[in-house]
């Protein structure tokens, strides 16, 4: 590209590095992607043209500012050239009158006005760094490159003129598309009702967000004037939890988060009474989608007044969450995930108008759903992969995000499968006699000597061990209240590390002898992890058994699906949620929740359908890469398995009753074979409460 487009201060050069003459070789950081351009080309353009987003709301008149750039200076050996500022043209007036009117850092260049003369590394900042923004933590971090499907384009209309007689709307279409490109552009119908005041208050010159994706652009949204804000939000529906980021689409970042309790719990604690709840009460369903649709509403509300935006400049929304919340969200009733074949009425990601699901943000805003998997695979485990990106990699990852129904996608860069396995609410602290949720005063790790068997642990809220000094006192103000789910993972990994519970989950009654910390409870024994003044928190041999049917049903799931991708063992797992995000990975393979597998290549990803759902909205080649995938990945439905059961059996096991886990074995030393005395609620009983469990979540 030669025109240098009446761009001021260029500077031509001579012959470069790059080898012909008249052109210079740009590399982009930090995506790397390179090119060669003709000399005089505006480094926003040789962006473009290579894919690399950069921002450009002002359509380069010099005014939004959101293009900037910095050049790395230096010889880079790699590329074969030698990069320097004046590789650009001279500070242009565009960007001496903006200088002059924003801040603008002495390393920066508006890259709509900078032109290429010589070679060139380029910088593209973070684009929290552009412009100065609060960043909310809570949301992951991580950067996401952005092909935003709305984007904001500002433009001067013609007026209007009695020669040549064009109607409002069309006289901004043609500006928008003489301008920034676009073809067959509509604009959204509720637009011309306030078109007319909008161009004449902005004195004919107006942003429009024009959104673009499958399909013909369509304006969506309008300002009178330059305006260079927009939103979009990301929200994950879960079952417990809805949790939703705004992000600026202009800078990537999230600039407000909320979370709330779903008060969809009042129709039922889980998933599948909630679709009980819909069966028995046929007219009901449209009130389960109400109360979501109203949280989600109050939320908006929230996040809205935190980042000092209205519901107008929010411009889209991703949504994300299980089959039952996905239909629920979407108004479509449920039931006939709630028993098999468990039939979705939709799979693929669609594009809705925000009006058509009285979604209260800008009414011609468009709301994405990512697409569910299977009808125990939803969109949240379809964020969770694109997150993570199990097909992207040469390497097998597993990816398992843990809840009432684990949700388990193993796959590389040629083949992925799916599966969920019913674990139960155990490892969220249910089912447990002493168990609760993840809050201050909650038990969460636990370590057991194995010579006297007395514990040590640690509460959510104090640093300290309960053996340190000091315990007590800083304890006693939150209280010892119960164990969550990690603390689960912890104190029956322990157990079985400390021969307290043999490898069949028994805990062993002859050890009473050793220990006080050993009592009977009828015909079992409990092992009794804290006993002051009315607290007492012990683990009973129902509350072993609750976990290993949990943890029985998540390997068995897994194997499945390592048998059917014929691998032993994946290269790298991925603990996707909450609980994910807290377990200790070792304590994890010891209970034989997860295959065996290097310890350093298992780490919890937190927030992961929370981060998908932000790229999908960040970026709509993300939303095609997550429908591709999704239609590619073989559904495997653990049910319809007969190897499932054989599977289920050998994991009720620690860590496995056949595999060997040879891995865990160089970290960790395993208790040799050792068969518990402890009552009658052994192995058998165990397996058929799974059966029972199974069958009926698969009636
Ligand atoms: Fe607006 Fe460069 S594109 S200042």
């Amino acid at each position: 590209m030669t025109d240098t487009n009446g761009q001021d201060g260029a500077t031509q050069t001579a012959t470069t590095p790059s080898g012909a003459k008249g052109q210079a070789m740009v590399i982009f950081q930090p995506s790397g992607r390179r090119g060669t351009f003709d000399i005089g080309t505006p480094v926003l353009d040789a962006a473009r043209s290579l894919g690399v987003y950069i921002e450009s709301v002002c359509g380069g008149r010099g005014i939004c500012g959101r293009c900037q750039i910095s050049v790395s200076e230096g010889q880079f050996a790699k590329y074969k050239i030698t990069s320097a500022t004046d590789h650009l043209s001279a500070f242009s007036q565009k960007e001496q009158r903006y200088a002059s009117k924003r801040d603008l850092a002495t390393d920066r260049r508006l890259s709509c006005s900078a032109l290429i003369s010589g070679d060139l590394v380029i910088d593209v900042p973070d684009e929290g760094q552009v412009n100065r923004q609060m960043v909310r933590k809570a949301a992951d971090t991580r950067h996401i490159d952005r092909d935003p499907a709305t984007q904001l384009c500002y433009v001067d209309v013609a007026e209007p003129d009695m020669e040549n007689p064009l109607s409002d709307a069309d006289r901004l279409i043609k500006a928008l598309e003489a301008e920034w490109g676009y073809e067959n552009l509509t604009l959204d119908h509720p637009l011309f009702v306030s078109l007319q005041t909008i161009l004449r208050k902005g004195n004919w010159s107006v942003t429009a967000a024009v959104f673009e994706d499958k399909g013909h652009p369509v304006i969506t949204g309008l300002w009178p004037g330059f305006h260079d804000r927009l939103y979009g939000l990301a929200v994950d529906i879960g079952s417990t939890t809805i949790a939703m980021h705004l992000n600026d689409m202009l800078t990537g970042q999230v600039v407000a988060s909320a979370g709330v309790s779903n008060p969809q719990i009042r129709f039922g604690e889980d998933l599948m009474s909630r679709v009980s709840y819909i069966q028995m009460n046929p007219d009901k369903q449209p009130e389960l989608t109400k109360t979501v649709r109203d949280a989600i509403d109050t939320m908006i509300g929230q996040v809205t007044e935190e980042a000092g935006a209205t519901r107008e400049e929010i411009a889209e929304a991703v949504f994300v969450g299980n089959p039952v919340m996905h239909h629920l969200f979407l108004g479509i009733d449920p039931i006939e995930l709630g028993g098999a074949p468990f039939a979705l009425t939709v799979s693929e990601g669609i594009t809705h108008l925000a009006r058509d699901l009285g979604i209260g943000i800008n009414p011609a805003g468009r709301i994405y759903t990512l697409p569910c998997i299977a009808g125990h695979v939803g969109a949240d485990a379809a964020a969770v992969t694109l997150a993570e990106g199990p097909h992207r990699s040469e390497e097998t990852t597993l990816v398992v995000d843990v809840g009432t129904n684990a949700e388990i996608i193993l796959g590389n860069n040629t083949r992925a499968l799916a599966a969920s396995s019913p674990t139960g609410p155990a490892f969220e602290g249910a089912e447990i006699s002493c168990g609760q949720r993840a809050a201050p005063g909650a038990i969460e790790r636990v370590r057991i000597d194995p010579e006297t068997l007395e514990p040590r642990f640690r509460i959510i809220g104090v640093d300290l061990w309960s053996d340190d000094e000091g315990f007590t006192e800083v304890a006693g103000e939150i209280g010892v209240t119960g164990i969550c789910g990690s603390g689960i993972v912890e104190v029956i990994a322990e157990m079985y590390l400390s021969g307290v519970i043999s490898e069949d989950g028994v805990v062993n009654g002859a050890l009473q002898e050793k220990s006080p910390r050993i009592i009977a409870n009828g015909r079992t024994f409990s092992y009794v992890l804290w006993d002051k003044g009315e607290t007492v928190i012990s683990i009973a041999q129902t509350d072993v058994r609750a976990i290993q049917l949990a943890k029985a049903a998540l390997y068995a799931g897994v194997k499945l699906l390592m048998d059917k991708m014929g691998i032993e063992r994946p290269d790298s797992i991925k603990f996707a949620g909450a609980f994910g995000s807290f377990i200790d990975p070792k304590y994890a393979m010891v209970l034989g929740l997860i295959p065996d597998c290097p310890l350093d290549k298992v780490e919890g990803v937190g927030n992961s359908a929370g981060t998908g759902a932000r790229m999908a909205l960040l970026n709509r080649q993300h939303r095609r890469e997550i429908e591709q995938t999704v239609r590619a990945i073989d559904k495997i439905e653990t049910a319809l398995e007969k190897k499932f059961q054989d599977h289920f059996v050998n994991a009720m096991a620690f860590p496995n009753k056949v595999d060997p886990f040879t891995n865990l074995r160089q970290s960790v030393t395993l208790p040799e074979n050792n068969q518990a005395s402890g009552g009658d609620d052994a192995q058998g009983s165990a397996g058929r409460r799974g059966n029972r469990r199974r069958a009926r979540r698969a009636s």
